[in-house]
């Protein structure tokens, strides 16, 4: 399968999940690629810190933040289980393009009614996209969600206003997701007690569960 992370806000999660579900996926036996499409690098700067730190690769990356993704990913995706595409912000070419080599879709949003309608301009992009590609398929995932609390009625509502679903699964706000990006790790490899880790298990089988 080939999923992007994408939303044009930036710091809103999309190099976290990428990174997460790359590695919960890598770790149930999948050959994983993740496409780095961000300019910036992030998701390579993690790779690196890793390396450095002498942990053993988890699974494949690539930096290709070029208009010309949806032309390259298909060979790149070829023998591969899974690819993870973590999007740019901003650049709209790029999101595009991602757009056109994803099979579904993932739009993190941090639980706030301002949040879900930033993303407005993102679900266009979608919109656009399903005139070529009428089965992709997109969901919002709640990240930084507040820990023991569930996501507020007016977020719902705003989610629901705007046609996109949500998965059920969420991420919440810990600090060991900071953590793991400064520092080459995931989550589970920092504590494999944090309640992170099972909910970072949960949101990886619910997308490859494929809920319509
Ligand atoms: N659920 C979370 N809890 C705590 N920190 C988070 C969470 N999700 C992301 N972050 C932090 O917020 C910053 C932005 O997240 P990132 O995944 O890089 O967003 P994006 O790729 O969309 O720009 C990073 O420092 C990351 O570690
Ligand atoms: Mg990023």
């Amino acid at each position: 399968m080939i999923v992007a992370v994408l939303t044009q806000k930036g710091g809103a999660g999309k190099t976290t999940l990428a990174l997460h579900l790359a590695g919960e996926w890598a770790r149930a036996g999948a050959s994983v690629l993740l496409v780095d499409a961000d300019p910036q690098a992030s998701a390579q700067d993690w790779a690196e810190q890793r390396a450095r730190a002498g942990r053993r690769r988890l699974f494949g990356m690539v930096g290709l933040a070029r208009e010309t993704l949806h032309r390259e990913v298909p060979d790149l995706a070829r023998g591969i289980t899974h690819v993870v595409i973590d999007g740019p912000p901003r650049t709209t070419a790029l999101v595009r393009s991602a757009l056109l080599a994803a099979e579904r879709v993932l739009v993190p949003v941090q639980p706030s009614g301002f949040d879900v309608w930033a993303s407005q301009a993102m679900l266009d992009l979608v919109a656009e996209a399903r005139v070529y590609r009428p089965e992709l398929k997109a969901h919002f995932v709640v990240n930084r969600r507040v820990v023991r609390t569930r996501i507020a009625r007016e977020v719902q509502r705003a989610i629901a206003s705007l046609g996109v679903p949500a998965l059920e699964a969420s991420l919440a706000q810990r600090v060991i997701y900071a953590e793991a990006a400064g520092s080459g790790l995931l989550a589970r490899e920092i504590d494999r007690a944090s309640p992170a880790v099972r909910e970072v298990a949960a949101l990886a089988a619910e997308v490859l569960r494929g809920r319509p």
